[in-house]
Formats: C-alpha cells, sequence, structure tokens
C-alpha cells in the first residue's frame, strides 16, 4: 500500500502535497516523491521518509498550484532513487504515480520496447505511464482517452493519478482496488488514497469505484467509467476532525491510539445501546438480521490482528448465540476452495476496508450467494462497499501500523452482534441480557483503570527489553489475545514472540522454557483459572520467568509469578476487552526502549492492499 496525494487549485501545491504525504506515511514508506505542473514539471524524489524528500526540495525552485507526490511500498523494484515515484513515461508527455500492481507488466514492457521505448526504472508504474504514452501519440487522442484506452489493457490494480505536460491544466484519476478519494474545495481539488489529507481543507468527497476515471480541473470534475460514460459522483461528507489525525501530545500514534480505547469504544457503542441499556441496535445489519437469526454457519474471514478479533468473534457468537463459527484467514480462504452455501453468512473484518486478500475473499463469498458482511473502521472503504451490509466499528483513523483500537473496537462489535443474536434466538434471558449489556457499558472506565498502570507496564518492559524471544499464553478468550499480544510485540519490537493456547504447551512448545524465556499468561479469574495456575507452576518448575496478567488482588499467582500486571475484573466473555490493553502497552514500551520506529516498523504497512 502506498500513499498518493494531488492538488490542483489556488494554493501552492508543495505544501499541501508535502504534508498530506506525511498524513499517508502509515500506509508505506520505503521512498517518496513530488511532481508539480509549472515551468518545469521537475520531478523530486528519493529512498526514504517525506522527511528526506523535504531536504531533496529545499535546495529547488518547487512552486506551482497544480502537482502530485507519492509514498512507495515497493512491489516492483528495490526501494530506491529511481524507482521511488512520480515516474515520467519515456518522451517527457507524462508523469504518474501509482499504487497497486499491474500484473501483465512484463508482456506490456516487452511490446513497448518493440516500439523503441527504454526505460529508466524496474517498476510496472513506469510500464504504465509509458503505454499512456503510447497510446497517446500513436493514436493522437487526449491525455483522457490515452489514460482509459492504457487501462483498459492493463491487469492488476491502481489507484493512478496522471498529469499530461501538454494538458497542464488538469490531472486525471483511476482507480482499480486501490482506493482513492477527491476531496472538493471551493475552486480546488485534492486527491488522495483516503480521507486524511482532506480533513483541513474539506469535508466533501467522492470516493473512486474500480474502473472509475475522475479527470479533475480548477473549475471542474468530471467523473466517468473506464468506458466513457459519464457518472454522477456520490458526495460524501466526512465526519472527521484535523484533531484526530495528530498525535496531540503523545510521542506515537499507537500510544495516543492505545490511551483512546476508553473512549473508542464509547463511540463504538454509541446510537447502538438503548438508553435504558436494555436492547442493541446496529442499523447496518438490519437488512441481513432475518439470515443471521436463522444462519446455520457464520464464515468469519480477516487478516492479522483483524483475524485475531475473528477468533474472539467465534467464542463469543459459539457461547452467545450458539451459531457455528468458522475463522479463516482471507488469504487461505480465497485460494483453498472452500464449500460455501447459499444460506452461509460471511463477516469479512477489517480496519482498513482495503486489505487486498479480504476484499477477495469477499468476492468469492458473493458469487456462491452467501450474504456477506462487513466490520471496518474506515467510512466508504472498499470492503465496506463491498459487503451486503456491516457495522462500521467507529474507532476514529488508526495510524500507527500496529492496530491497537481497532482491535478492541472490532471485538466490541462482535460482542453486540452477539448479544442481539442471542436474543433474537432466544439464546439468552432477559435479566442475563440486561445484565451484560450493563457490564459491556463498564469496559471503558475499566480500560481507564488498567492505562492508570502505565509506569508500571513500561518499568516491566525495561526488564525484558532485550529479551530474545517471548512466549504467549492464554485460555479460552485469553488464547485469540495471547496471539494478538505476540503479534504486537513481533510486529514492532522486532523480537520473536509465539501465542499458544496455554493447555497446548505440554505437546511440545514447554520444551522452549529455560530461565531466558520470559512468558507472559494471561490469567483473568475465569473458568480456565485453575488450569491457568497448573500451567504457571509447570513453567516455574522449568526455570521460566512469568509475567502474569491477573484480576486485582489475587495474590494466589502474585505468590508464583516474577511480576503480575493487574487489571479489573470483567465477565469472562469480555475479558479480551481488558487483557489486550496491558500487552499493548508493553510490546509498546520495549519497542521504544529498543529505539523500533513504533508507528512505522520496518517492512509493514499499515494496509497490505497487494497481495
Ligand atoms: C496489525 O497490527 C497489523 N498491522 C496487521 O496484522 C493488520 O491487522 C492486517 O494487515 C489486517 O489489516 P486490516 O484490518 O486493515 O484488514
Ligand atoms: N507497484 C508499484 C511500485 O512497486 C507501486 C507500489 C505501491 O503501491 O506503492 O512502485
Amino acid at each position: 500500500m502506498c500513499g498518493i496525494v494531488g492538488y490542483i487549485g489556488y494554493r501552492e501545491a508543495c505544501p499541501v502535497v508535502v504534508n498530506g504525504l506525511k498524513r499517508l506515511e502509515y500506509r508505506g514508506y520505503d521512498s517518496a516523491g513530488i511532481s508539480l505542473l509549472n515551468t518545469d514539471a521537475g520531478i523530486y524524489k528519493c529512498k526514504g521518509k517525506v522527511s528526506d524528500l523535504e531536504k531533496v526540495i529545499e535546495g529547488n525552485p518547487v512552486s506551482g498550484n497544480m502537482g502530485m507526490g507519492h509514498t512507495r511500498w515497493a512491489t516492483h523494484g528495490e526501494p530506491n532513487d529511481m524507482n521511488a515515484h512520480p515516474h515520467s513515461s519515456f518522451k517527457g508527455h507524462f508523469i504518474a504515480v501509482h499504487n497497486g500492481i499491474i500484473e501483465n507488466y512484463g508482456k506490456l514492457k516487452k511490446r513497448l520496447k518493440e516500439e523503441g521505448y527504454d526505460f529508466k526504472s524496474e517498476t510496472d508504474t513506469e510500464v504504465l505511464v509509458n503505454l499512456i504514452e503510447y497510446i497517446y501519440l500513436k493514436w493522437e487522442v487526449e491525455a483522457e482517452t490515452a489514460v482509459r484506452l492504457a487501462l483498459t489493457k492493463v491487469e492488476g490494480a491502481y489507484g493512478l493519478v496522471v498529469m499530461c505536460t501538454d494538458e497542464n491544466d488538469k490531472m486525471i484519476a483511476a482507480r482499480k482496488s486501490s482506493p482513492l478519494v477527491i476531496g472538493i474545495g471551493e475552486r480546488e481539488y485534492f486527491i488522495a488514497s483516503d480521507a486524511t489529507p482532506l480533513v483541513e481543507y474539506t469535508k466533501n468527497v467522492v470516493f473512486l469505484n474500480d474502473d472509475d476515471v475522475a479527470i479533475v480541473s480548477r473549475d471542474e470534475f468530471t467523473l466517468k467509467t473506464i468506458e466513457n460514460d459519464r457518472l454522477d459522483p456520490e458526495i460524501h461528507e466526512l465526519d472527521l476532525e484535523v484533531g484526530d489525525i495528530d498525535k496531540n501530545g503523545y510521542d506515537h500514534f499507537m500510544l495516543k491510539e492505545i490511551f483512546e480505547q476508553s473512549r473508542s469504544i464509547h463511540d463504538t457503542f454509541r446510537g447502538r445501546i438503548t438508553p435504558e441499556m436494555d436492547g442493541i441496535r446496529l442499523g447496518g445489519l438490519y437488512h441481513a438480521l432475518p439470515s443471521l437469526v436463522k444462519a446455520k454457519r457464520i464464515i468469519i474471514i480477516s487478516c492479522g490482528t483483524s483475524w485475531h478479533a475473528g477468533l474472539v468473534g467465534e467464542y463469543l457468537l459459539e457461547d452467545m448465540a450458539r451459531i457455528p463459527v468458522e475463522v479463516e484467514y482471507a488469504s487461505e480462504f480465497r485460494y483453498r476452495n472452500p464449500v460455501l452455501y447459499k444460506d452461509d453468512i460471511v463477516i469479512a473484518i477489517s480496519q482498513s476496508g482495503e486489505t487486498a486478500d479480504t476484499l477477495a475473499a469477499i468476492k468469492l463469498a458473493k458469487e456462491s450467494g452467501a450474504t456477506v458482511l462487513g466490520i471496518c473502521n474506515v467510512v466508504g472503504s472498499s470492503i465496506s462497499r463491498e459487503t451486503h451490509g456491516g457495522v462500521y466499528t467507529h474507532a476514529g483513523p488508526e495510524i500507527g501500523v500496529a492496530s491497537t483500537k481497532a482491535f478492541t473496537a472490532q471485538v466490541t462489535v462482535l460482542a453486540m452482534m452477539s448479544l442481539l443474536l442471542g436474543r433474537e434466538r432466544n439464546v439468552i434471558e432477559d435479566t442475563e441480557y440486561v445484565s451484560l449489556i450493563k457490564e459491556l457499558r463498564e469496559i471503558p472506565g475499566k480500560i481507564e483503570t488498567i492505562l492508570s498502570l502505565n509506569d508500571e507496564f513500561k518499568r516491566f518492559a525495561g526488564l525484558y527489553k532485550d529479551a530474545l524471544n517471548f512466549l504467549y499464553l492464554g485460555r479460552g478468550y485469553c488464547f485469540p489475545v495471547a496471539l494478538e499480544g505476540a503479534l504486537k510485540l513481533k510486529e514492532i519490537s522486532y523480537i520473536h514472540a509465539e501465542g499458544y493456547p496455554a493447555a497446548e504447551m505440554k505437546h511440545g512448545p514447554i520444551a522452549l522454557i529455560d530461565e531466558n524465556m520470559p512468558v507472559v499468561v494471561l490469567s483473568p479469574k475465569n473458568g480456565s483459572y485453575d488450569k491457568i495456575v497448573s500451567n504457571i507452576q509447570e513453567i516455574k518448575a522449568r526455570k521460566g520467568i512469568v509475567i502474569a496478567v491477573v484480576n486485582e488482588g489475587d495474590n494466589v499467582i502474585k505468590e508464583m509469578a516474577d511480576h503480575v500486571l493487574e487489571i479489573p475484573k470483567t465477565r469472562e466473555l469480555f475479558s479480551a476487552l481488558l487483557t489486550v490493553v496491558p500487552l499493548q502497552l508493553l510490546s509498546y514500551h520495549i519497542a521504544v526502549m529498543r529505539d523500533c520506529n513504533v508507528d512505522q516498523p520496518r517492512n509493514l504497512a499499515k494496509a497490505v492492499t497487494v497481495e
């Protein structure tokens, strides 16, 4: 995934584009570049971050009120100055930035070379911009037509913005699978990969759909299909504020987002629990509710942290609604020829709403006739528009690559869905239903209590920041949290960590235990507490280091473990929402102490929009 920002209007384009790229850097950031159409249509680009690009720009007269920029997450050609975007065409008529993969770029490149085209970079994007120029010159058509015709020859994914040096009063944007949004201002237009760079300029946006082509000039914006049919743009009003996308005094977006979880869960509840706290309303499921209530099977498809949330969802839905649930990695589901029935309910969980594997799995499920629902955090994202209905998590923009508040928001939505379906299917009786809703409403306050222990978690982090491996163990609802805690540590501190069902230790992994192995054991007082106590004893018997997440006042485990992280008690059903918070903070502090780039960990992107 990468970041694209385009601007055309009355302002100096450079600061608009550069500041916009900074807001998008979380999407992919191995190199960056900018091009403004003015006197020289100069292209300035380099390996590294947007801050490195700013140093390149400093020494050059970059001015003009039309231009575009790109932060890259390489797919074809290593991250270096030459492969960075923007890319200009061989004869200089076009400049392009691109998000996605041109799958038939090899065949196209060979054909263009036969026509005398030469290439400076190893990217698929340069092939695309040369194809556009080839068609433009050979068939003597307008720039917009050349772009549309070229795209009909392309296989793969693109979010594309093109400028033509012969027509320097318009920008052309096109989308297939990789997101693009158009911001509509007063005599100015913006193009970006998502809404975060636009929010300080305009709230009015149009989300491009697959095969849309937008022609954007200073005074007007035309939307067409790739086949040249005019479209009426659907204008959305953003509910984002600038404050939502700033660090607001925190050192990192990840820490801000961990601390936002009390508020973000409130926002997930907002308007969905009756004032009398005796009912759940999920409007996005309204049409699908009859099918959900009588569902014989629910299949959850997702990736990464969202897959861990899906695993919690399996436990919740089977426990409270007694509906069989299967949880699938979207990347496996889409290729393994799964058995699907028309009355299956498929739920896609995705923070970004742009994950390529999840999108592909959705399309496969829709082809089988199943009802497909989404749980997404980004309004207007591809997944939210591909599915038959769903529930937005309303966690607010999650900028840190490591997902935190999105996870707890996803689990909250799944808990509300399970309560709603359990009630509709007469599995949960009234008093229990009201009691569970009341307890769910207590979760934000309990998270605040855990967050107040941040300094203690930081102290523990200092003790183990140099460990080479970690194990995370949990049972029941805490097993998916063990997986999530291990992923958090891995992806931001680069320490190897594994999550396991605690009982699984005796089937092999216990051989890993020695005096150098920190083992985080999730041990809230619930149905499997006694078993977890035995697991802790087994680890201590082999000199392992036990960091136990326990309920406040648990003196039994306090006697046994090397360290305890105390959290408030809650119903077992909701324990994932609380036990995950100490693990988020532990991994955050370890990563910071290891001087890792917490918000933009190496090799990662916020959303994986390529396979
Ligand atoms: C989580 O911390 C990771 N950044 C990653 O596993 C992420 O959850 C995964 O790529 C899925 O993203 P999505 O929720 O946007 O689909
Ligand atoms: N495939 C293009 C490249 O490798 C675009 C990658 C991206 O989405 O940033 O340059």
